[in-house]
């Protein structure tokens, strides 16, 4: 399956996609055919070059209205044909110009259990909370923010001294586990959008 990532800054999640591409050669059944980022500085381009990967800068700020993004955006991605398309940390609000154009097709990983938090912040929101444990989610994108069906969601154990940059590394390290993985599952269809929801089609689920 053709795999398109959008980021917008350091990119370790499509690193992580990347390198266990490259691990489990075509097990993996999926290849990063292209990376888009709105911002020309973000790192993650250069992991891409470093991949061998294409790349495409497409700048926000020179759109007057976030459709009118989206649809240029469409175009961009369109032209790596992908089947998928991965968010990871790709910080634009997306309209249905994009989101309508790949339902079922494109996913975004978020840094907490899903209802909860949404939005930016999330590690502080949940240690201000007093939560015992915090998270990721990996969930199908559609025009409600960070609210598409859930495809898969873990918990991580909030510890009595920690502060936000530790929690967001635990979790961030988790990210660059379940990404993958997931990845791979969808590629190779155990994973479907189907009825705005995600169905599981292995024995493992
Ligand atoms: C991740 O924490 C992800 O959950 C969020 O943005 C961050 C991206 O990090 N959506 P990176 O660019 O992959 O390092």
């Amino acid at each position: 399956k053709r795999v398109a990532v959008l980021i917008s800054g350091s990119g370790s999640n499509l690193q992580a996609i990347l390198d266990w591409q490259t691990a489990r050669g075509e097990a993996c059944g999926y290849e990063v055919v292209g990376v888009l980022s709105n911002r020309a500085d973000a790192y993650g381009l250069t992991r891409a070059r470093q991949a061998g990967v294409e790349t495409a800068v497409l700048d926000h700020t020179r759109f007057d209205s976030r459709e009118a993004f989206d649809a240029e955006l469409v175009q961009a991605v369109d032209a790596w044909q992908p089947d998928l398309v991965v968010l990871a940390g790709f910080m634009r609000i997306l309209t249905p110009v994009f989101t309508d154009h790949y339902l079922g097709k494109a996913v975004n990983i978020h840094p907490s259990l899903l209802p909860k938090y949404r939005g930016l912040h999330t590690h502080r929101r949940a240690l201000e909370a007093g939560d015992s444990e915090h998270g990721l989610s990996i969930h199908f994108v559609t025009s409600e923010l960070d609210g598409g069906p859930l495809i898969f969601q873990q918990a991580i154990p909030i510890h009595a001294d920690d502060t936000e940059t530790c929690l967001q590394q635990r979790v961030h390290a988790e990210e660059h586990k379940a990404y993958p993985r997931v990845t791979e599952a969808l590629a190779r269809e155990l994973i479907t959008y189907e009825n705005g929801a995600a169905v599981c089609h292995a024995t493992n689920c």
